[in-house]
């Protein structure tokens, strides 16, 4: 549920008698958002604890710093833990919230455009495992998500940027033609960043209410991650190349994924030429040598999202047209791989 304004999330507060209200914030955004936080929605009775930024933080050790401070704050099954930060703050607080004493509420807070446009919605929570993403986790919603653009006043460009991809994700696998690619690009992501998350957070909401748990629609959704996320977890463990962020690791999937569909479903070729243009005035192009795409295609191997033994993808027959549950083989990997390096 989108909270739009600072009553709602006062009046949930109110309705459901919480005994506590704790707060998650990472070392960022207890800087540049609890303040604007207090000063809009006047909460002031909260217990505040601060993970360090960063990827890093969505880990078991800091669930048992988290569920530790709960325990010693009198956190108990009528607490509320209100997330306020980017996806990893949300992933990570939804988790813990879902698993301390069998479950207690949680509001998601997203602060940067891709936590407001993705991220926080639809109860994907969880952490990542011996450099595995997100390998342990629950799927819980939260009781509310309030979208306070105001919060990416003091977002870096490049965080601005990061969400990005996931938007481009959600126009190409909407069938409405209206929010389709062509659309998008229409829109100034500055001027015009109200509208874009509330439009695209929807065809994301929109999927997730007909299939929550991911048994079929949902993995709609994952369009780009199946590359995408082993490139990102290969990323943070390889010496050969710079750690990315999730937007960038998307966009590459993206890309490596469609023209994967143009192989085997007859994508449109110029269409994706004019993608792989959009994403690259926005992301920063990165070498694949052999040995990289060896070591990826090792890690999708591990992904969560295999059955059977194989690598499943999600591809498009053409824009709003996804099909799920597709399997690829090496060779043509690696040929995604020698497109997107052209
Ligand atoms: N659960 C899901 O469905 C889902 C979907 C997509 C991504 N994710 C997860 O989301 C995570 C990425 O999220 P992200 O891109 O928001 O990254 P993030 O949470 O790491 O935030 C990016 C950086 O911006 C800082 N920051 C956040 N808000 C700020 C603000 N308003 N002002 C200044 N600095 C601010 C953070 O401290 C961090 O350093 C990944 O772990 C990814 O797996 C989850």
């Amino acid at each position: 549920m989108i909270i739009d304004n600072y009553s709602n999330i006062n009046q949930i507060i109110a309705e459901n008698s919480y005994s506590s209200v704790f707060l998650l914030l990472d070392t960022n955004t207890d800087n540049h958002c609890l303040d604007l936080f207090i000063k809009k929605s006047g909460i002031t009775d909260f217990k505040k604890v601060v993970v360090k930024d960063g990827e890093e933080s969505k880990s078991i050790d800091t669930c048992e710093y988290v569920w530790e401070y709960l325990n010693s704050n009198n956190g108990d099954r009528k607490s509320l833990l209100i997330n306020i930060g980017g996806g990893v703050v949300t992933d990570l607080g939804g988790f813990i919230a879902s698993t301390y004493l069998r479950g207690i509420d949680f509001i998601n807070v997203p602060t940067t455009v891709l936590c407001m446009v993705d991220a926080a919605f639809g109860g994907k929570t969880g952490i990542n495992f011996k450099s595995i993403k997100n390998q342990i986790g629950v799927i819980n919603k939260p009781k509310g998500v309030l979208i306070d653009i105001d919060y990416l006043e003091t977002l870096s460009k490049e965080e601005y940027i990061n969400g990005f991809a996931e938007i481009y994700k959600h126009s190409l696998i909407t069938d409405n033609v209206e929010l389709q690619f062509k659309n998008l690009i229409k829109f100034d992501f500055r001027e015009d960043i109200n509208e874009i998350i509330h439009k695209y957070s929807s065809i994301k909401n929109k999927v997730v209410e007909l299939d929550l748990y991911e048994s079929n629609h949902r993995k709609v959704l994952n369009l780009g991650h199946t590359i995408g996320h082993a490139v990102e977890s290969y990323s943070i463990i390889s010496k050969n190349m710079n750690k990315l962020k999730h937007g960038e690791a998307i966009a590459i999937g993206l890309i490596t994924e469609l023209y994967i569909s143009h192989k085997i479903h007859g994508f449109d070729h110029n269409e994706i030429i004019s993608i792989k243009e959009e994403l690259f005035r926005h992301f920063n192009k990165v070498k694949f040598k052999d040995i990289d795409q060896k070591e990826i295609l090792k890690i999708m191997s591990y992904d969560k999202k295999n059955y059977d033994n194989a690598v499943k993808y999600v591809l498009l027959k053409s824009i709003g047209n996804p099909v799920i549950d597709q399997e690829v083989d090496n060779e043509l990997f690696f040929k995604a791989f020698e497109f997107y390096n052209d």
